[in-house]
């Protein structure tokens, strides 16, 4: 669903009138006309969910108490999930962790200036300085593998170390890299190449309701979660530790970013339908959990 999809399905379900919805989801009276027409199917399916929709959050929490949960998949002696995805394509390799140097700044300064960084610098990401973030974010410290189990251990925290995450980087200044999509490979510490070019970035700009720090930051991290790597331990209690499982990364994001004299603004404002499809996942084994942009002050 794209941006202008939303909007009139959005303000519709707010009950505005023609009038209202083409001003403020900025369409057409043309393209009206077609929604119109051709949504009726899903304006309906929003409607009928409505009532749901409205106690959802509550209803969540109740029912992923412990006392509702049947055996999981792990306790059923289900194959194991990987711990990464694989993924073909074009490999460029990063500055290697253990040479990138860790920039000093102490805790209490990271965290005490540390704030949401929505305007940045015209000056590029160094391949050090993007190491160093995903050193601090996702890289795996430490990887173990056999037929019961596969774990990694990382510098954030995540539940039984599940790490239900996948890493994508949205490189529009990065010295010596060409723009574009890549993958963030946690193990080998390498990207790998989704698309190179400059039109994903409008339709990421587009997927997080044209926020305009997307527009200006240099790097944009993408974070998708494959539910089951998680839920295959923990049923369906793990979707609330996606959640929290996320919030570690932001601040580690936040933190390493303040040391490379930068910052980082944390997006939970997207629209999922648009940014799933940019990355290509279907939105359910695995979707769009958390995004940030990262730049110089
Ligand atoms: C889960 C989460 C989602 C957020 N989503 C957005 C967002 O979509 N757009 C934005 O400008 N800021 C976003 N923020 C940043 C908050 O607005 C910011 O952390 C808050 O205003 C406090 O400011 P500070 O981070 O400078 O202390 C998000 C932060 C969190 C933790």
């Amino acid at each position: 669903m794209d941006i202008k999809t939303f909007g009139y399905l959005y303000y519709k379900n707010r009950g505005f009138d023609r009038e209202q919805i083409i001003k403020e989801a900025e369409i057409t009276a043309d393209e009206y006309d077609f929604y119109e027409a051709n949504l009726k199917v899903l304006l309906q399916e929003i409607e009928n969910e409505q009532p749901r929709a409205e106690y959802i959050g509550a209803e969540f929490v109740r029912l992923t108490r412990y006392i509702y949960s049947e055996p999981s998949d792990q306790e059923k002696d289900l194959y194991r999930p990987a711990a990464v995805k694989p993924r073909q394509g074009e490999v460029i390799a990063l500055p290697d962790v253990r040479e990138v140097i860790k920039p000093r700044l102490t805790l209490a300064e990271a965290i005490a200036t540390r704030r949401s960084l929505r305007k940045y610098a015209d000056l590029p990401i160094s391949p050090d300085e993007l190491s160093w973030l995903l050193w601090a974010t996702q890289w795996v410290r430490d990887h173990r593998s056999n037929e019961k189990m596969e774990i990694t251990l990382r510098n954030v925290p995540s539940a039984g170390a599940r790490h239900p995450f996948e890493t994508f980087i949205l490189g529009n200044n990065i010295e010596g890299m060409e723009k574009g999509l890549y993958y963030y490979h946690p193990i080998n510490h390498e990207l790998v190449v989704v698309t190179k070019g400059e039109e994903i970035a409008a339709a990421i700009y587009e997927g997080c309701f044209r926020q305009e720090m997307l527009r200006t930051a240099p790097v944009v991290f993408i974070w998708t979660a494959i539910p089951y790597r998680s839920a295959w331990r923990y049923g369906q209690r793990s979707y609330r530790y996606l959640y929290l499982d996320a919030g570690h990364i932001g601040q580690n994001l936040h933190l390493a970013a303040e040391a490379i004299k930068g910052g980082a603004c944390m997006i939970g404002a997207f629209l999922d339908e648009q940014m799933n499809t940019v990355i290509g996942v279907d939105g359910e084994e695995e979707f769009v959990i958390y995004i940030a942009t990262v730049g110089k002050k």
